[in-house]
């Protein structure tokens, strides 16, 4: 059977932890997707780091842009980070050169993801980024796929697992935020830029990708009202606590009379409730529909094995042969764009 190809750009936490599937569950994976799921090339910055995997056999790039356009690859997989720059160009570059592509990359989707799906669909290529939101959890699937036949009435959940820390944290041990915040840095659980992770807008990122798809419409970040952890206190926790609640970093999606409302805040959740009662780095997501009511899914929203877990997903069905983007928007919209077109006389 021909083999389904991948170019890897990226070798961190998530690239390694893909490189580790293939490898190890090679039989497994082509037995599931009935033909060898393979990697031709990879790239990062340094060729000579040592990232405790065997690289030997693949083709090295050192510009994610040359590995994008290779003619050894069908899917490209971006897991290099970043909204501009290298994620950006190479992707697009990737999509003209009739690669599929496979990210874990909410910065890039949740700013230029309307513009690269729309360019994907255009060149009949399709971008799946399961591993975007809430890591391991297949949220994404359960909206496009096993939620397919419902009309999606609220999204909401935890989808950053260092705020969550940082909030149990403080609950448990009866610390300051800034010795949390503290503690999580040289821990090494937040971001490079911290502020994506207490700010909110790594949250924000997921959220607006999930409303995207639950709600059929454009990806629109800047539409996030976004409210960060920095201004919790301990007191705020230990009031919260005294009510029988928690406070948890809640991101809502769902439709109002006033159309899409999107937020991500600091939000008081019975202690209780499933929400109330997830600690440390885990993530949670529910989902509303019509007709199935509510869902909870719950996992490990981050880490090597579960993040590259979701990358593989999105791998095996494009090897199935499943021909679907994940965006909410863009076949509508370029459906409509033909239909006015068709109708010029
Ligand atoms: P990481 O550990 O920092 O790894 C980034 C990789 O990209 C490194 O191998 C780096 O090369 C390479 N890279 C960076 N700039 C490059 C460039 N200009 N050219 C070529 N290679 C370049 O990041 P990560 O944690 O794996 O995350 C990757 C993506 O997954 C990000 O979009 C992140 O938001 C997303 N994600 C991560 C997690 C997680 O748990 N880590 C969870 C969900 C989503 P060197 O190694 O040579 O420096
Ligand atoms: N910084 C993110 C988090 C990583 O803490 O959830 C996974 O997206």
């Amino acid at each position: 059977m021909t083999p389904l190809r991948l170019g890897i750009a990226g070798l961190g936490t998530v690239g390694v932890g893909i490189v580790k599937i293939v490898q190890q569950h090679a039989d497994l994976l082509e037995k599931r997707a009935g033909r060898p799921i393979v990697i031709s090339a990879v790239s990062a910055r340094s060729k000579f780091k040592n990232r405790n995997v065997d690289l030997s056999a693949y083709a090295w790039e050192d510009d994610p842009i040359n590995l994008a356009k290779r003619d050894d690859i069908d899917v490209f997989v971006e897991v290099m980070g970043g909204h501009e720059g290298p994620a950006k160009d190479a992707t697009a570059a990737a999509i003209i050169a009739g690669k599929d592509i496979v990210t874990a990359n909410k910065a890039l989707l949740a700013i230029h993801g309307q513009a690269l799906a729309e360019s994907a669909e255009a060149a009949d290529r399709v971008i799946r980024f399961e591993a975007a939101v809430a890591g391991g959890i297949p949220v994404v699937k359960s909206l496009t796929e096993g939620l397919a036949g419902n009309e999606i009435t609220r999204v909401m959940g935890v989808m950053n697992g260092s705020c969550n820390y940082i909030l149990t944290r403080m609950e448990n041990a009866g610390l300051s935020y800034e010795d949390v915040f503290e503690e999580a840095n040289s821990l090494g659980y937040l971001e490079a830029d911290p502020e994506l992770d207490v700010g909110g807008i790594d949250a924000g990122h997921k959220l607006a990708l999930l409303a995207s798809i639950a709600f059929g419409t454009q990806v629109d970040f800047d539409a996030v009202e976004l409210e960060g952890i920095g201004a919790i206190t301990i007191d705020d926790i230990h009031q919260a606590a005294d009510m029988g609640y928690k406070i948890k970093l809640l991101g809502v999606a769902q439709m109002t009379g006033r159309g899409l409302e999107q937020r991500m805040s600091p939000c008081l959740v019975p202690d209780t409730s499933p929400l109330g009662q997830l600690e440390g780095g885990t993530n949670m997501v529910v989902l509303e529909g019509d007709a199935v009511g509510q869902i909870v899914l719950r996992g490990a929203g981050a880490g090597e094995g579960p993040t590259a877990s979701a990358v593989m997903g999105d791998v095996m069905d494009i090897a199935r042969g499943l021909r679907i983007s994940t965006f909410g928007q863009p076949a509508n919209t370029l459906r409509q764009a033909r239909a006015a077109r068709a109708a010029v006389p």
